[in-house]
């Protein structure tokens, strides 16, 4: 069947840096542990688990002679803390656009804003980013505001990084509609995930079919199959090839393949090509 691949996929920087120094840090430590999944791949995962890279997801679990691996997503202020006074090896590989996020949160604190995050207050980045602030306020729908904002006062706010700018926007519309005395806006989008939405998006207008291809807990891989569902694609989101299934393509005649931040090229390359190769049996 023809395919086509979205102009941007995969893959971003931030993920890139946290791989490379996992790796590295493998080839030089003999314990490490990263806390929590490096990033919501399962295969990549898999992969670093083999090389030796365990995983934990409380810091009281290591042990005192292991390396720890602040994953992609970052940690809060007290698991910094927590490792210097056990002197325990860190090794960071917060991104550095979450890492701005957390500097943000701080510094709007510090300015006397009361903070709002809108973000998925689940998600390992949320959790990390409020602890740099106290009383972060985190919302992710307008039914959250009137339970959860204050009545009056000053807000700084963030988002998530890999949240769409669409639902941000409508949020932060909604927040400036109560009476607030000042508001104040920052932006701590991430255009790698922006761009591989409008790609996304772009493509949905050229094939039948779209596949989003990425770790079934990855946010931004899950908010690009939500933005291609919502353009009327038919659209599926897997991890690999494994989970294909030919009524998926069946009636359609050219399929469009994307993926999120956290997916790696061997993946998106392995499932356009069995694609390209398929063939609906008559
Ligand atoms: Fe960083 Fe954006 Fe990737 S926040 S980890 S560059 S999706």
């Amino acid at each position: 069947m023809q395919v086509k691949l979205a102009r941007k996929r995969g893959f971003c920087f931030g993920v890139e840096d946290a791989i490379e120094l996992a790796e590295r840090s493998l080839s030089e430590n003999e314990r490490i542990v990263a806390l929590g999944p490096i990033i919501h791949n399962r295969q990549v995962v898999e992969r670093l688990e083999d090389a030796g890279l365990n995983q934990s997801s409380q810091l009281d679990e290591v042990d005192s002679d292991t390396t720890v691996l602040i994953r992609s997503h970052g940690a809060a202020p007290d698991v910094y803390q927590e490792a210097k006074d056990r002197s325990l090896s860190l090794v960071d590989a917060t991104c550095v656009l979450v890492k701005k996020a957390q500097n943000v949160v701080s510094l709007l604190n510090e300015e006397g804003y009361q903070v709002i995050m809108i973000g998925d207050g689940e998600h390992p980045e949320v959790k990390g980013v409020i602890g740099y602030a106290p009383d972060v306020i985190v919302v992710d729908s307008e039914e959250e505001l009137d339970e959860k904002l204050p009545k009056r006062g000053k807000l700084g706010i963030v988002a998530q990084t890999t949240h769409a700018p669409e639902h941000v926007a409508n949020m932060i519309g909604a927040i400036a509609a109560r009476p607030f005395r000042e508001l104040k806006v920052v932006n701590t989008l991430c255009l790698e995930v922006v761009r591989r939405q409008e790609a996304a998006v772009e493509l949905c207008q050229e094939v039948d079919v779209m596949f989003v291809l990425g770790g079934l807990h990855s946010a931004n891989t899950r908010e690009l199959a939500r933005l291609c569902d919502e353009e009327g694609t038919a659209t599926y989101h897997l991890e690999t090839w494994d989970q294909f299934k030919p009524e998926m393509v069946k009636g359609h005649l050219i399929a469009g393949v994307t993926a999120g931040a956290s997916t790696p090229d061997y993946i998106i390359n392995q499932f356009a090509d069995n694609l390209v190769d398929f063939e609906l049996a008559p």
